[in-house]
């Protein structure tokens, strides 16, 4: 039997993944998996236990028996609702930090893994593509300038109440995207064949449909 598909949406910080990845699961009515908040609940559990963001064995005990529940666009940590506290700033650098971790990248292996679902599942990340499921169908590394990036970061703190400063925002952003690409393990970089899309000028409807209609050829050959 084949296994139940996935198409793999990865990219920079604020690239605008998730947006994308939850319209294309929504339209195909595919489960989808953030991978990033995974990293991100590991992260906060790390603050504020005072766990070490360099230690790899600690940060992946962390991550042991993790088990969210993602309910109506919140995420729940044994009953507790994490949803606005892993989307700090805070929560999001120390994420980036521990993400360069192999311990705590081998220790949420399964976990994503067992995301894969039927009828089929979209998955955002960072290694979607190249680590988790190189088997994808579709792999997408979706992208666009640091400065559109920082604008739609800005954007997406303010609605949720969070201060932000573009400038802070932009060196930040710059900072996680050098983090993420130069680690030794599972590097941001796009996967082997996958549609290179960059969004800077696009709408999200826009970007939404130049995905469905790659997996329609990829599906289609
Ligand atoms: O919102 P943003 O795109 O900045 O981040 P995210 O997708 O929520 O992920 C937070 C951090 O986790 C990223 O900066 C990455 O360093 C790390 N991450 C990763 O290494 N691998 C993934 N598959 C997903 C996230």
């Amino acid at each position: 039997m084949p296994e139940t598909p996935v198409i793999a949406i990865d990219g920079p910080t604020a690239s605008g993944k998730g947006t994308i990845a939850q319209r294309v699961a929504s339209t195909l009515g595919w489960h989808y998996l953030d991978s990033g908040s995974l990293y991100r609940i590991v992260a906060l559990r790390a603050l504020r236990t005072g766990t070490d963001l360099g230690d790899g064995g600690a940060l992946a005990a962390l991550a042991d028996g993790l088990a969210p529940r993602f309910e109506s666009g919140r995420i729940l940590v044994d009953d507790e609702d994490l949803s606005d506290a892993i989307r700090t700033e805070e929560a999001g650098n120390a994420a980036s930090r521990a993400a360069a971790q192999p311990l705590l990248r081998a220790a949420l292996l399964g976990l994503q893994r067992r995301a894969r679902r039927a009828p089929g599942l979209v998955a955002d990340g960072r290694d979607m593509g190249t680590v988790v499921f190189p088997d994808a169908v579709l792999k997408v590394y979706l992208t666009a300038s640091v400065e559109s990036r920082a604008q739609r970061r800005h954007k997406q703190l303010i609605e949720k109440g969070f201060s932000a400063i573009i400038s802070d925002l932009l060196r930040d952003l710059a900072e996680r995207d050098a983090r993420d690409m130069q680690r030794a393990e599972a590097p941001l970089e796009p996967a082997k064949g996958a549609l290179v899309l960059d969004s800077t000028r696009l709408t999200i409807d826009e970007t939404v449909a130049a995905v469905l209609e790659a997996y329609r050829r990829r599906v289609a050959a």
